[in-house]
């Protein structure tokens, strides 16, 4: 806290969120207003040494006169205002949400400042494209709500990683994901009890994401809109809620616990895949890919095939950029293989060393004909790798 030139305290909080990637979907809202999921789903944290969210919360409570708002009603009229990049954007609800949450929690700092009106700034600086399926809203929620615990100075055993991933909900279903670093579920739970907990930390398996950026478009239907008409019109939809998504869980949490990446491979394709279908089954049709991401399916698809078993896997979120999964002692081949493929390396000689004792030639033959129909360059504007990373941090 410091205080400003009419010694009015003023609350300054700052923090670095990253994004996170599930492996099992979250699709579809069991609550509109809570947001809170029809299904648990399990994600990757990803490092925030290229994208992330950095935000700046800065609290200053207004000096009130009788003719404030507070005292005619005795309800509190806060002025919030957002910049992002340097440029001003409307605050929405859900980020109004996020204080009036913080200011209804029974610590004292809280409620002293429910009581009072409030100017709230918050300055957000992020590196991704927005709303092109790169996860921008779990990160920048995250970051938002423990900049403002940052701010605040709350003692953590008064509101834990746990409580915040509750608040992170609110903003952005996703984003109570990435409050936790490493491997972590969201679990449906009743209610507003709906959390995020941490099953692994970033150390415990040396996974590789590689995020091949193919559109920088905005896309045409938000998340929140895409799962509501899932839910009210795809009848596959209710068989994956019902069916699918809970032995999918099961699967894939068997497979981290034996580290085996052959099976986590197919259960995170098939849980795209599966998500994909339905969007594709509701009414009016929802399609997140394109012919680049199409391509990319293909493309792991075949070196899974070449491999003899799963080196690699896809998912996508609601976008057309697609994540490839990988262990990195892998790292060497991957790269060659997708550099290869997506025309950033003409020399198939190159990634031919990784298949020692194979058919070369055969295997030359069958990769070159892939990538006859491979996207031209323009296509592909980023590839980006990425390994496991801690959640959302206070920067000091
Ligand atoms: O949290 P939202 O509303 O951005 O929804 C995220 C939905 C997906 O990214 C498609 C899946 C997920 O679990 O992150």
């Amino acid at each position: 806290m410091n205080m400003n030139e009419n010694s009015e305290e003023i609350y300054i909080g700052k923090a670095k969120g990253p994004i996170n990637i599930a492996l099992i979907k979250y699709w579809g809202k069991d609550n509109e207003q809570l947001i809170t999921p029809l299904n648990n789903s399990i994600s990757l944290t990803l490092d925030t040494n290229v994208f992330f969210t950095e935000t700046k919360v800065t609290i200053k409570p207004i000096n009130l006169n009788i003719n404030s708002p507070i005292d005619k009603n005795n309800q509190s009229q806060n002025i919030i205002t957002l910049k992002i990049n340097g440029k001003d954007y409307p605050v929405n609800s859900r980020i109004k949400n996020i204080f009036t949450k913080f200011f209804q929690l029974k610590i004292p700092i809280c409620q002293k400042l429910s009581q009072k009106n409030l100017n709230i700034q918050i300055e957000s600086k992020n590196t991704f494209p927005i709303a092109s399926g790169c996860a921008s809203s779990a990160s920048s929620m995250a970051a938002l709500v423990v900049s403002i615990f940052s701010a605040l100075k709350i003692d953590q055993n008064k509101l834990s990683k746990t409580d915040l991933t509750k608040i992170a909900r609110i903003g952005s279903g996703s984003a109570c994901r990435s409050i936790f670093g490493g491997i972590c579920e969201w679990i449906k739970d009743g209610g507003d009890d709906s959390h995020a907990i941490q099953l692994y930390d970033e150390n415990y398996w040396d996974l590789g994401i590689k995020l091949i950026i193919v559109a920088q478009e905005e896309k045409e239907i938000s998340s929140s809109l895409g799962m509501k008409i899932t839910k009210e019109t795809s009848e596959l939809f209710k068989y994956r809620i019902n069916h699918v998504v809970n032995e999918n869980l099961i699967k894939l949490k068997k497979s981290l616990e034996k580290k085996d990446f052959n099976s986590l491979a197919e259960i995170i394709i098939k849980d795209s895949n599966n998500f994909h279908a339905c969007c594709r089954d509701s009414y009016p049709t929802i399609n997140y890919l394109n012919a680049e991401s199409e391509y990319i399916i293909k493309a792991v698809m075949l070196l899974n095939k070449i491999y003899g078993k799963n080196i690699c896997a896809y998912s996508f979120d609601a976008g057309s950029n697609a994540f490839i999964f990988y262990e990195r002692v892998n790292q060497k081949l991957i790269d060659e293989y997708f550099n290869f493929v997506l025309g950033f390396s003409e020399k198939i000689d190159k990634l031919i060393v990784y298949f020692e004792n194979k058919e070369i030639e055969k295997i030359k033959e069958e990769i070159n004909n892939f990538v006859l129909k491979k996207p031209s360059k323009e296509k592909i504007s980023k590839i980006i790798n990425f390994k496991l990373g801690e959640g959302t941090k206070i920067i000091e």
